[in-house]
C-alpha cells in the first residue's frame, strides 16, 4: 500500500505496521553498521599511528581489520617487488586462489577498494575485499579481506565497508609518507652530521674515518646488546660526535707527533667537554651528550673528564669508549703503526675492568673474531664497510646540491 494513503481496513493497517516494521529494522541494522564503522574507525586510526615504520603500520592495521572482521581472513599482498611486509595472516592466505587474484590486480589497476562476490543475495558463498595501500618505496600491497569460503554467509561486506577500507588506507598512506618524510629528514641529518665530522677528523690524517668507523664498531656492539631502535639511534649519533670537540684543539697539540707537555694533555683532555657543550646545544640530541662527554672515563675511575668509575658511567659511553679504544689501536698514528686486528683485541681484554667495561670488551671481542673469521684481511674488510658508507653518503650530498650550491 503506498504510503500516502490513508488506511481504509484492519489488513490495511497491518501492511502499514509491517512496513514501517520492516523500514524501522532496517535503520535500526545500517545504524548499528555506522556504529561498527566508527568503531573500526575510531580503532584504527588510534593504533595505526603506534608503527614507527611503514612494515609495522601496515601491519597494525592487518592486525586491526581482523579484530574488527572476525569471521574474515585478512591479509597482505604486497604489490612492490621484496616489499618485505610480512602478513601476520599470510599463513591463511591459500596459494593458488583465482579470487583472489582477480580482485587483487583490478584494485591495484583501479586504485581503489573493490570486491569479487560468489553467490547471490540468496546465498552469498564467498565475498573478497582488496583495497591498495600505494605509498611508494617499496611498501605498495593490497590488503584483502575474505569471508565465507564455505557454504552461504552472511551478507557482511557492503558498500560501506569498500568506503570505509578506501578511508582507512588513505590514513594509512598519508601516516606511511609522513614516517617517510620524518626518515628522510633523519637519514639528512644523519649525512650532515658524517660530512662535518668527517672534516674535522682530517684536521688529523691520522684520526681521518676514525668517527665514522667508531660508529660502526658501536652499532655493532649495539645491537649485540639488544638495544631497541631508538637507543641505537642514540649511540649512532654519539659515537659519530664523540670527537667533534676535536674543533676546538690547536693543531700544533693535535698533530703533535711527539710527547704531549702536561699543559697540552690537559688542552686535549678538554675535547670530550667541548664535543658535549656543543652536542648540547642541539635539543633535539639532549639525550646524546651524555655518551659524548663520558667516552675517556676509565671503568676504574681514573679516566676523564668527571673520573667516573664502573656502572656509574653511562652504557652509551662504555660502548663508544670500546669501540673507540679498538679503532686507536688498529690506526696507524704518528708515534706507531696500527696493531694487528688479534693484537689490539689482546690489548682491549688486557685494558678491561681498567680502562674499559669487561663485559663489553668481551661481547666485542666475539663479534670482531666472527666478523672477521676465517678472512685475513677481516679488518681490513670492516674499515672497507665503513668507507664504502662514507662514500655514498657524500656521493647522496652531492647528488642533493648542485655545483651552484642551491637546492634544485
Ligand atoms: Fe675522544
Amino acid at each position: 500500500m503506498p504510503a500516502d494513503v490513508e488506511p481504509q481496513s484492519p489488513d490495511d493497517l497491518r501492511d502499514v505496521l509491517h512496513q514501517v516494521t520492516v523500514e524501522r529494522d532496517g535503520l535500526a541494522a545500517e545504524l548499528l553498521r555506522a556504529y561498527e564503522h566508527l568503531g573500526i574507525l575510531f580503532e584504527v586510526t588510534r593504533r595505526l599511528p603506534t608503527g614507527r615504520t611503514a612494515k609495522e603500520v601496515v601491519q597494525v592495521f592487518v592486525e586491526c581489520l581482523q579484530q574488527s572482521y572476525p569471521g574474515a581472513t585478512v591479509w597482505i599482498v604486497p604489490i612492490s617487488p621484496g616489499a618485505g611486509i610480512e602478513s601476520p595472516t599470510k599463513q591463511a592466505a591459500t596459494a593458488d586462489d583465482a579470487m583472489v587474484d582477480t580482485v587483487v590486480a583490478r584494485c591495484h589497476a583501479e586504485g581503489r577498494a573493490t570486491v569479487e562476490e560468489r553467490g547471490d543475495e540468496a546465498c552469498m558463498e564467498r565475498q573478497v575485499l582488496a583495497s591498495p595501500i600505494l605509498a611508494g618505496e617499496g611498501v605498495d600491497c593490497v590488503i584483502v579481506v575474505s569471508q565465507g569460503a564455505d557454504g552461504c554467509a552472511s551478507h557482511l561486506l557492503e558498500a560501506g565497508d569498500m568506503q570505509l577500507m578506501d578511508s582507512l588506507c588513505t590514513f594509512c598512506v598519508d601516516l606511511i609518507r609522513n614516517l617517510q618524510l620524518v626518515d628522510a629528514m633523519r637519514r639528512m641529518s644523519m649525512d650532515v652530521v658524517r660530512v662535518l665530522v668527517s672534516t674535522i677528523d682530517q684536521k688529523d690524517e691520522y684520526t681521518a674515518g676514525h668517527s665514522n668507523r667508531v660508529a660502526m664498531y658501536a652499532c655493532m656492539l649495539g645491537e649485540a646488546l639488544g638495544f631497541d631502535d631508538a637507543t641505537l639511534q642514540t649511540l649512532e649519533w654519539a659515537a659519530l660526535l664523540h670527537d667533534v670537540g676535536k674543533i676546538g684543539i690547536r693543531d700544533d697539540v693535535l698533530k703533535k707527533p711527539g710527547r704531549l707537555t702536561a699543559d697540552e694533555f690537559e688542552h686535549i683532555q678538554s675535547h670530550p667537554v667541548r664535543s658535549a657543550e656543543l652536542v648540547g646545544q642541539v635539543p633535539q640530541l639532549a639525550e646524546v651528550v651524555a655518551g659524548v662527554r663520558h667516552h675517556h672515563e676509565h671503568y676504574d675511575g681514573s679516566g676523564y673528564p668527571d673520573r667516573l668509575a664502573g656502572e656509574a658511567i653511562p652504557l652509551l659511553a662504555r660502548v663508544i669508549q670500546v669501540a673507540d679504544v679498538f679503532d686507536a689501536l688498529t690506526t696507524t698514528r704518528s708515534y706507531r703503526t696500527a696493531f694487528t686486528c688479534e693484537k689490539a683485541l689482546d690489548i682491549l681484554t688486557s685494558e678491561a675492568g681498567t680502562t674499559v667495561d669487561a663485559k663489553l670488551a668481551a661481547i666485542f671481542d666475539g663479534l670482531i673474531r666472527l666478523a672477521t673469521a676465517d678472512r685475513e684481511d677481516g679488518l681490513a674488510m670492516l674499515r672497507q664497510r665503513a668507507e664504502d658508507s662514507m662514500r655514498l653518503t657524500l656521493q647522496s650530498c652531492r647528488s642533493k646540491t648542485p655545483a651552484n650550491g642551491v637546492e634544485s
